[in-house]
């Protein structure tokens, strides 16, 4: 008998509900019980679990976050705990694990399978930085509220013919702030992956002045760094609204978006994302394959070997921010 331990780890991401929902009914079709294992690997450390069934897992598939709640485990990263995770998953007789995160997530899955626990990933990360897998669960979700949120910050840059930095997490990945940027009509997108100084970015905010633009709309994301000054334990954003400011290109406001790209209800796209992941994992748990994780390659649900996870992500397409450019002038 199989007995699959789910749990979500890292930063949550919307959708993770909807792919524990799918994963545990895929899980009874296939005769297999699942445990519920809370606060991610930290709860494997400390036994931390609880059953789940088919009834438990009910009214979450539109709700954000993560019922089996979440956490970052500095504690699975040593031998001590690394042994203590590996004693409860003995206790609870667990066969098989399923884990539902990023990159940091996945390769603890990978620690799991390469010490006898034959384990399958979920890539679930706002970030978009998973390697092998062209959408993570929550970017979608965390891409629609970064429009939603430009899209009212532009009304205030129209009203007042002001200049906004809006600065969006992402991690050392551009993904979110290219995606974001360009479905939301940003004048100027900074990526951690393109090198640009400061100066150069006030020069085009200038040039749109010139050319009649009385306001502008910059995404700069959270890895972006200039190559003309250092941060100085300032964020990004801060950096390149205090040079606008200098300058006196237009009157300048930062808004930091943060963790309002983590929450909320999950889109359609995540939760049929999430669902179809899901089931495809339960069935690769079922035939016995550990050290795999799912992805989206193509349009379609692959499996491929956890050491992806050492791979260059490509998600970033650099020729979509040379689009964003033309179109924002
Ligand atoms: O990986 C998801 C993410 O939201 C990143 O975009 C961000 O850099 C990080 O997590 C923030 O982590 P925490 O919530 O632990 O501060």
């Amino acid at each position: 008998m199989t007995r699959l331990g789910i749990l979500t780890s890292g930063g949550d991401a919307p959708g993770m509900n909807a792919a524990i929902r799918a994963a545990v009914r895929s899980a009874t079709e296939r005769r297999i019980e699942c445990v519920g294992i809370h606060r991610g690997f930290s709860g494997l450390i400390e036994a931390d679990t609880g059953p789940l069934g088919n009834r438990s897992v009910g009214g979450i598939i539109e709700r954000g976050g993560t019922m089996l709640r979440s956490a970052r485990s500095e504690a699975f990263l040593r031998p001590d705990g690394q042994a203590r995770a590996l004693q409860t998953i003995v206790d609870e007789g667990i066969t098989a694990l399923l884990v539902i995160g990023g990159n940091g997530s996945l390769r603890g899955a990978r620690w799991l399978s390469q010490n006898g626990v034959p384990t399958v990933g979920i890539p679930a990360s706002i970030d978009n930085d998973v390697p092998g897998t062209s959408m993570a669960i929550g970017v979608d979700t965390a891409l629609n509220t970064v429009v939603e949120c430009l899209n009212r910050i532009r009304d205030t840059a129209v009203a007042h013919e002001r200049a906004f930095v809006v600065e969006v997490m992402g991690r050392k990945s551009g993904y979110i702030a290219l995606m974001g940027g360009l479905a939301g009509g940003a004048e100027i997108v900074l990526l951690p992956e393109v090198a640009a100084s400061l100066e150069s970015i006030a020069d085009r905010v200038l040039a749109g002045v010139r050319k009649g633009k009385r306001h502008s709309i910059l995404v700069v994301a959270e890895g972006f760094v200039p190559s003309d000054e250092p941060l100085d334990g300032r964020s990004p954003g801060r950096a390149v609204a205090s040079y606008l400011e200098r300058i006196d290109a237009l009157e300048t406001r930062l808004t930091i978006l943060g963790h309002l790209l983590r929450g909320g209800s999950p889109t359609a796209f995540d939760r049929i994302l999430a669902s179809r992941f899901a089931e495809v994992a339960v069935a690769l748990i079922s035939e016995g394959a550990g050290a795999s994780m799912t992805a989206l390659v193509d349009g379609r649900i692959d499996a491929l070997p956890l050491d992806v996870v050492d791979e260059p992500c490509t998600n970033v397409d650099r020729k979509l921010l040379d689009l964003a450019d033309v179109i924002a002038r």
